[in-house]
């Protein structure tokens, strides 16, 4: 069974091997650890119960004390279209409205099946951002009403 429970100063090595397999130019383990001091309540694992092995996390950052900021999730590649990733933009997205976030934006590369996947999630494509990423390295800025997520909503 998969968990999705808060991170801990004791998993960054575990997140940060998911982080290094997940991405070409991966956030490095400090800045990873910074997020986790700032942000304790919105930076969550995904963790496998019978082998304990942390498979996925996601962080997000409230700002401006209205906008669900999504920073980044991944999912180790064998535990990828299990419903993981879902799972945890639902925790992460449940905690950040309990916390006032209005709504909901993130960064993503142009990569169809992260754009599928957000997608999927309710998210839509507000903005071409170019060259986000490097010189002609695209971006999209996504961006998702929170209100569906509140608990008077369910
Ligand atoms: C993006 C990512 C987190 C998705 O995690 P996941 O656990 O595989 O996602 P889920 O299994 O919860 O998928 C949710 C839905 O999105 C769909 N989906 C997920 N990845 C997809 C892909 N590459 N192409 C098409 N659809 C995809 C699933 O089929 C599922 O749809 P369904 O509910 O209709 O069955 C994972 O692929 C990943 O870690 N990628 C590398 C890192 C990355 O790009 N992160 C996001 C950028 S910030």
């Amino acid at each position: 069974m998969i968990i999705i429970t808060d991170a801990k100063p004791d998993y960054l090595d575990a997140i940060y091997e998911v982080e290094r397999s997940s991405f070409e130019r991966p956030y490095p383990r400090g800045l990873l650890k910074f997020y986790l001091l700032l942000t304790p309540r919105t930076f969550l694992i995904a963790k496998d119960s019978r082998s304990g092995r942390i498979v996925g996390y996601a962080v997000g950052l409230l700002q401006w004390g209205l906008v669900g900021h999504v920073i980044s999730i991944a999912v180790l590649e064998e535990y990828r279209r299990k419903g993981i990733g879902r799972a945890l933009m639902k925790e992460l997205e449940t905690r950040l409205s309990g916390m006032g976030a209005l709504y909901f934006v993130l960064e993503t590369s142009l990569e169809w099946g992260t754009v599928v996947f957000y997608n999927k999630l309710g998210y839509r494509v507000a903005r071409f951002l170019r060259s986000y990423y490097g010189r002609e390295d695209h971006g999209v800025l996504m961006v998702k009403p929170a209100k569906y997520y509140s608990p008077a909503f369910e």
